[in-house]
């Protein structure tokens, strides 16, 4: 184990707090609902105490968790398990992986003879599930090890467990029981709505949901296989087919002929993991080969054929902090959003000081207080958020968070109907903002409306919403500090060009919230019209590529409220049509007909990403120039993303895309093919 000197034990005393304090988490961590430290705090407070043990063997204290299951905290239970479900030993570098491969080979007397697997290390807990004859007998949590707790109420819950076989086999799975990202949302909000305490994170809510005998909520949990007995198969990946076929969901095993390999999917686990939707919180590496596990055997903890590697390819996405402050942001519509300023913590491997914290109905839903301790919380690759309060670890100290009572940009009235609080004066609270926004060169691109003269033009009430601009007259605007009769002109000019900008732009820059410039782009290249977006249904609005119920009927609800600024921008004489393009018109055909590849643009079909710099272009133009190419563009790589161009300062992207396998493609290359539309 890896053990920083700095944080040596250094006496009886430190030791005994140490073990006292990881007692107190595991019992938490196994038996309740609860989270007292981040697992990679554990895990470093564990390697502590055992250095500790190892220097002085006349400390070691009989609760130490060290070389026990569950950390010696497991709650017992009625159901013994023979063989007894064992924990596993941890690597946290590939230098520590390759000893262990050199300590299974020297127990074996020579290499292993069919290789070894690396599957996901899946963050829930492990239960052992008993078919007879193809039907489900009993299903029992993995408790200390020896013996577990009945919990086969709760099979209904579990998705990729069947109550029936697919063959009347009798067989023990082992595996583990987890929540998806998805699911664990929908049954924290299903717990709050029901007057109980937010689950901490995805762990701590499926041991809750998996014990619990009713549950006044959906919980929809999900399992993975990782051992079978009872089936004679020669290799775990064998075994692993086996469950599959049998209808049992089974881990998602890799057979790797060496250490190079081994690294090589352990690096494609860490990568692919963050857009997994469920928790992984390592790698595990087994030796493939029945016949060798019975060499090679296990210890009391933990068997001696397989290893969890938890390097730094794993940054724990889970993590505890202190609530110390709540800060009020008012968003360009006026929604106000509660962000907590939190003692600085790790979380997904980056140091985070501040997290949302949603919307205030959230907030109060949950019972945050001012220096609760909380769960900070990094899903897949979203920004991290502070989950829940830890309601058990109050001290007394903790204080009420103040709400505000008006707006905390322009002091008005708020709206506080729906959990997400808003500004009575909606855009116009951030008309600055919206106006800033709308002008910008992502969207109407005109220059030299900088932020001083915007500000003065709201605050002579000039311009009370984006469709004013245009009837700027050149006496109001001669009125205006610092505009002499040359920048005047020129300003004019600019808003007469971005009367002809394309819907796409001029529809992003009404500020609709829940669409940002590709979905405008999105929006406008499927409507055509802003008569045709504005008629819309919610469910025509679904049709459009990534739209779903819930941003239909925010966009739905936007136009409403933007009809008014709309029918100015007509008369005005502003421009509301997309212009169909010769790329946009073959993508199109090609989208519905499927035409032949001869019309066809070189990106038809592709998602591709932009990172980087492109010379010439903002990101915003890049990505419009993909789409003129006949591409989709999108920001962030994973398995769906075709082709990554790599601009300079492409930095971690141009690593992913190359882990799986999505062709790159340089700027200049990018740059040639623009140049030849
Ligand atoms: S194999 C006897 N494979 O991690 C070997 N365990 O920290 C049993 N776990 O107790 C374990 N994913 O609950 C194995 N793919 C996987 C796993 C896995 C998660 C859990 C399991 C185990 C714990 C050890």
């Amino acid at each position: 184990m890896s053990v920083n000197p700095a944080y040596g034990i250094a006496s009886r005393e430190a030791y005994e707090a140490a073990v006292a304090r990881l007692r107190e988490a595991s019992s938490a961590y196994y038996n309740a609902e609860a989270l007292l430290m981040g697992d990679a705090e554990w895990d470093a407070l564990a390697a502590e105490a055992a250095a500790a043990e190892l220097a002085h063997p006349e400390w070691l204290s009989p609760d130490s968790p060290t070389g026990k299951v569950a950390g010696g905290v497991g709650v017992a239970g009625t159901i013994r398990h023979e063989p007894p479900m064992l924990s596993l030993d941890n690597v946290y570098d590939h230098a520590e992986l390759v000893a262990w491969v050199t300590r299974v080979e020297r127990a074996l007397g020579h290499p292993v003879t069919a290789g070894y697997t690396v599957e996901p290390k899946l963050d829930g807990l492990a239960v052992a599930a008993r078919y007879v004859d193809g039907r489900l007998d009993r299903l029992a949590t993995r408790g200390d090890g020896s013996t577990g707790e009945d919990v086969t109420h709760a099979v209904s819950r579990i998705g990729g467990l069947p109550a029936q076989l697919a063959e009347p086999v009798t067989v023990e799975v082992r595996g583990e029981v987890f929540f998806r990202e998805s699911d664990f949302e929908s049954a924290n909000e299903g717990r709050v709505a029901s007057g109980k305490p937010a689950f901490a994170a995805p762990r701590s809510a499926a041991a809750g949901c998996l014990r619990a005998e009713t549950l006044n909520h959906d919980a929809l949990l999900s399992f993975a296989a990782y051992s079978v007995m009872g089936i004679d198969a020669p290799t775990h990946m064998e075994a692993m087919s086996r469950m599959r076929m049998l209808g049992i969901t089974a881990a998602d095993v890799t057979a790797c002929t060496d250490t190079t390999a081994v690294l090589t999917r352990i690096a494609e686990i860490g990568t692919g993991r963050a857009l997994l939707g469920y928790g992984v919180d390592g790698a595990v590496v087994k030796a493939n080969a029945a016949a060798d596990r019975d060499t090679v055997g296990s210890g009391s903890r933990a068997p001696r054929w397989a290893i969890a590697y938890k390097g730094p390819e794993f940054p724990a996405d889970v993590a505890v902090s202190r609530l110390v402050e709540v800060l009020w942001q008012v968003g360009r519509t006026g929604v106000i959003t509660p962000r907590g300023r939190i003692e600085p913590v790790t979380v997904g491997g980056v140091e985070i000081a501040y997290a949302t914290l949603h919307n205030v109905g959230d907030l109060t839903r949950k019972g945050f207080m001012l220096g609760d301790k909380v769960t900070i919380r990094r899903a897949g690759e979203v920004i991290p958020r502070i989950e829940a309060p830890l309601v058990d670890q109050r001290t007394g100290e903790e204080t009420p968070i103040q709400e505000p009572a008006v707006c905390p940009r322009c002091g008005g009235d708020l709206d506080t109907t729906e959990a997400r609080w808003r500004c009575r004066r909606g855009r116009a609270c951030g008309l600055r903002e919206s106006i800033r926004y709308g002008v910008s060169r992502d969207c109407l691109d005109i220059e030299g409306m900088g932020d001083a003269l915007v500000t003065q033009l709201v605050d002579r009430g000039l311009v009370a919403d984006l469709a004013d601009i245009f009837t700027l007259t050149r006496e109001q605007l001669l009125g205006l500090d610092r505009m002499g009769g040359t920048s005047v002109d020129k300003l004019l000019d600019q808003i007469e060009r971005a009367k002809s900008q394309p819907l796409s732009r001029v529809f992003c820059a009404l500020g609709v919230l829940q669409t940002g410039r590709s979905m405008s782009r999105r929006l406008a290249r499927h409507f055509t019209r802003m008569d045709a977006l504005v008629a819309a249904t919610v469910a025509d609005l679904e049709a459009v590529d990534g739209i779903g119920p819930t941003r239909a009927a925010v966009i739905a609800e936007e136009l409403v409220e933007l009809a008014p600024v709309i029918v100015k921008l007509q008369t005005a004489g502003v421009n509301l049509v997309e212009p169909v393009t010769a790329a946009s018109a073959s993508a199109a055909t090609n989208d519905e007909d499927g035409a032949t590849p001869d019309n066809r643009l070189p990106f038809t079909g592709l998602t591709v990403v932009v990172s980087g710099t492109v010379p010439g272009l903002s990101r915003n133009e890049a990505n419009e120039a993909v789409e003129r190419l006949g591409g989709s563009s999108s920001g962030s790589v994973s398995k769906k993303t075709n082709l990554l161009i790599a601009g300079d300062g492409a930095g971690s992207k141009v690593a992913k895309a190359e882990s799986l396998g999505v062709r790159v493609m340089s700027a200049d290359e990018f740059a040639a093919l623009l140049a030849d539309i």
